[in-house]
């Protein structure tokens, strides 16, 4: 496969300084020239000033600078329009007009997670003890970046720009509402939907288990209970735990944690979900404003403009 992983993405805010005060809390670390750094995937949130809030671009990580070629070729002949920037590639998608960058970048090793000894019904694997989860004191730092969701006017075009012209594959089909895609085996790296106006709806970040789900939302939330936007709940498609908050300008920034990995393309049979199941399997009931970001009608009118 051409591209293995979401390196990063750049989001356009009006207050930079407001929304790095959250990124900070949610757990990423300020570099430099307005970049975030996870544990583990390095630099991959960047904050510029933007009028209204927008994606301004997305990175996607190729192999090698062969790939970068193959990855030219590939969108010529299938008629989307793309640049090199020095050693990137540059390209847009047609629904949105957000450009996305294809960069040679190392692929990820993760250090491995140990599972801590959790009791159940009739199986005790931790005796004498408290849980690890009650007794960790460090703050939460999510690992790496996992993948963003995008609203498009013109879903066909851009599903078809993500699938046919990036070679991303499909997870799973929410009806009349958008299409799960990977680029590595994280069963999403990108959702696209429908929607009345090209926006970010929310980037996501993984963290170890649903005890740092937790940990991390109280530091987020500490100060500001404002930020809650919907948790702790558990996604069907990707199987998921999930809590969302809202930062300053408006996007929505996710935990995630175990989430389904599909090595295999062949054994994995992509769903089409319908009804609940489309935004997840347990949980309090999602908020409207999680489906229809209060600031839509706003977006509509000043728009998708620097
Ligand atoms: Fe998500």
């Amino acid at each position: 496969m051409a591209l293995h992983r979401l390196d990063s993405i750049t989001v356009g805010v009006p207050d930079v300084a407001a929304t790095t005060v959250f990124y900070e809390d949610f757990g990423l670390n300020p570099s430099s020239d307005g970049w975030f750094s996870t544990t583990e995937g390095g630099n991959q949130l960047r904050l510029v000033t933007s009028a209204s809030r927008r994606l301004v671009e997305a990175c996607f990580a190729a192999d090698d600078l062969d790939d970068i070629g193959r990855m030219r070729a590939r969108l010529a002949e299938r008629g989307f329009a793309a640049a090199i920037d020095g050693a990137d590639l540059v390209t847009a998608d047609p629904g949105t007009h957000t450009p996305i960058r294809i960069a040679a970048r190392p692929r990820l090793q993760q250090q491995p997670y140990s599972a801590p000894a959790v009791n159940g019904p009739g199986r005790v694997d931790r005796v004498n003890a408290r849980a690890a989860g009650i007794l960790v004191e460090s703050p939460v730092r999510p690992r790496r970046l996992g993948h963003f969701v995008l609203g498009t006017t013109d879903f066909d075009q851009s599903r078809q720009f993500f699938v046919d012209g990036l070679g991303l594959k499909v997870s799973d089909i929410v009806k009349d509402v958008g299409v799960f895609l990977r680029c590595s085996t994280d069963h999403h790296n990108v959702l696209v939907q429908r929607s009345p106006v090209p926006f970010l709806h929310h980037s996501s970040w993984q963290v170890d288990d649903v005890d740092a789900i937790g940990r991390g939302a109280m530091a987020v939330l500490e100060r500001h209970p404002e930020r809650h936007m919907w948790g702790l709940g558990r996604h069907y498609a990707g199987s998921n735990f999930f809590w969302y908050f809202r930062d300053p300008a408006g996007n929505y920034a996710e935990y995630h944690s175990d989430m389904d990995s599909i090595p295999e393309d062949a054994i994995w049979a992509p769903e089409v979900l319908e009804g609940a199941l489309g935004l997840y399997r347990w949980g309090p009931p999602p908020p409207p404003s999680f489906i229809n970001p209060e600031d839509l009608a706003d977006l509509m009118i000043h728009g998708h403009s620097a």
